[in-house]
């Protein structure tokens, strides 16, 4: 049975060739058809993209009611494993205590309290809360409970809802570790790497994340970090690193040389940095997560000199208890817009495209690729950032 969808006033396919040059100012990132059609397989697969008036005939057929269709949004940033509640922590933020990472330790003992069923609940909500905002690909990390069980059992319960697992054992120092830093960096680069990989290398996680942050007395420094990254990556897994987020500090560049997908902040960036990550540009994305800066009351990353300087820039959400409770790609694209200097095509491209590409993943729509949708109540992508705060995209279920 294959689906014919009509009634799209704007696609966005993501792919340059296939728009119809019709003039928007983000032709030549999104690839963009007015008045298109989609055909799509019973197995979920685009058969056919285009203009409504060549479409072919199809098993069904539904009107989308003149709606902006666009790439299902790729989240290639978040922390969904935890359970408890810090939202008192952002009270005091709001009020001028800064954030340090100390507040981990209560998510991790509320992770480490709570049961298999109470997490997989947790964490299907928050799933569930994406896609009610546009949100179909999400990657997920372990990294609230930094012991071997419990990273083992997070990364299991994140692999329920995800391919694109992360083990992040280095999120912090744990407190039963704090006078003995470098036996936890052993433990994280021996026996839990081991057991993450034990079933071969992705298995259960597809990538290995660290907090690399000297500014933190909970993160890890240069030397640590490399040391995670290179025993992960020796052990199969995919890079990705938290880097530059509280000051300047080696987390980019480090990120860059050892080869990472993503690097993720990028909050504070010397010329230094910008010129790794224009080198790296093809393999190293930098991920940047305004929500973050907002939830912190961070200086916003400077993105239009990034995409200007030929950096790949990606947009996520970094769904997380301590530094930004919004699973919404939606509002980090109206901040992206806002506070950033991107331009709405940019923002969208870098939520979707340039976020999937560091997750190894092709989103465009175009014949053969996975149907991952989503459907906006409006007719172009530009109401994204417009019509901040409203709820007009969501997921479109087949
Ligand atoms: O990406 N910076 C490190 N990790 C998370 C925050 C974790 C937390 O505070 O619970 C982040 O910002
Ligand atoms: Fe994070």
């Amino acid at each position: 049975m294959s689906l014919l969808l009509t009634g799209i006033a704007e696609l966005t396919t993501n792919d340059p060739s296939r728009g119809d040059g019709l003039g928007d100012p983000g032709d030549a990132l999104l690839g963009i058809v007015r008045d298109a059609a989609l055909v799509v397989s019973a197995d979920g697969v685009v058969e056919w993209v285009g203009p409504a008036r060549e479409a072919p005939d199809a098993d069904s057929r539904r009107d989308l009611g003149g709606r902006a269709v666009i790439p299902g949004f790729v989240d290639s940033h978040s922390h969904l494993v935890f359970a408890g509640d810090r939202s008192a922590e952002f009270a005091a933020r709001m009020t001028g205590t800064p954030y340090d990472g100390g507040g981990i330790a209560v998510s991790v003992a509320a992770t480490r309290a709570a049961s298999d069923d109470e997490l997989r609940a947790l964490v299907a909500a928050r799933v569930a809360e994406m896609r009610s905002q546009g949100t179909t690909t999400v990657e997920i990390k372990s990294g609230y409970g930094l012991t071997l069980e419990d990273e083992l059992r997070s990364l299991r319960i994140a692999r329920d809802f995800t391919p694109h697992t992360t083990f992040l054992g280095a999120h912090v120092v744990p407190r039963e570790y704090a006078s003995d830093r470098a036996a936890y960096v052993d433990l994280v680069t021996g026996p839990m790497l081991d057991a993450v990989v034990a079933d071969g290398p992705t298995s259960l996680a597809e990538s290995i994340d660290v907090f690399c942050e000297p500014h933190s007395a909970h993160a890890f420094d240069g030397d640590e970090a490399r040391a995670v990254l290179e025993a992960g990556r020796a052990a199969g897994l995919a890079i990705r690193v938290h880097g530059n987020q509280l000051g300047h500090g080696p987390g980019v560049r480090l990120a860059c040389e050892l080869g990472a997908r993503s690097v993720d902040h990028c909050t504070f960036l010397a010329d230094a940095d910008v010129e790794a990550l224009v080198a790296a540009r093809g393999t190293t994305v930098a991920t940047l997560l305004p929500g973050v800066e907002f939830s912190t009351r961070s200086p916003y990353p400077d993105a239009r000199a990034l995409i200007d300087a030929g950096v790949d820039v990606a947009l996520a959400s970094d769904c997380n208890p301590g530094t930004c409770y919004s699973s919404s790609i939606p509002f980090a694209i109206a901040l992206a817009v806002r506070e950033m200097g991107m331009t709405p095509a940019e923002a969208l491209h870098a939520a979707t495209a340039v976020s999937a590409r560091s997750l190894g993943l092709d989103r465009r729509i175009a014949p053969g690729q996975a149907a991952e949708l989503a459907v906006l109540d409006a007719p172009s992508h530009l109401h994204l950032a417009y019509r901040a705060g409203v709820p007009i995209v969501r997921a479109l279920d087949l």
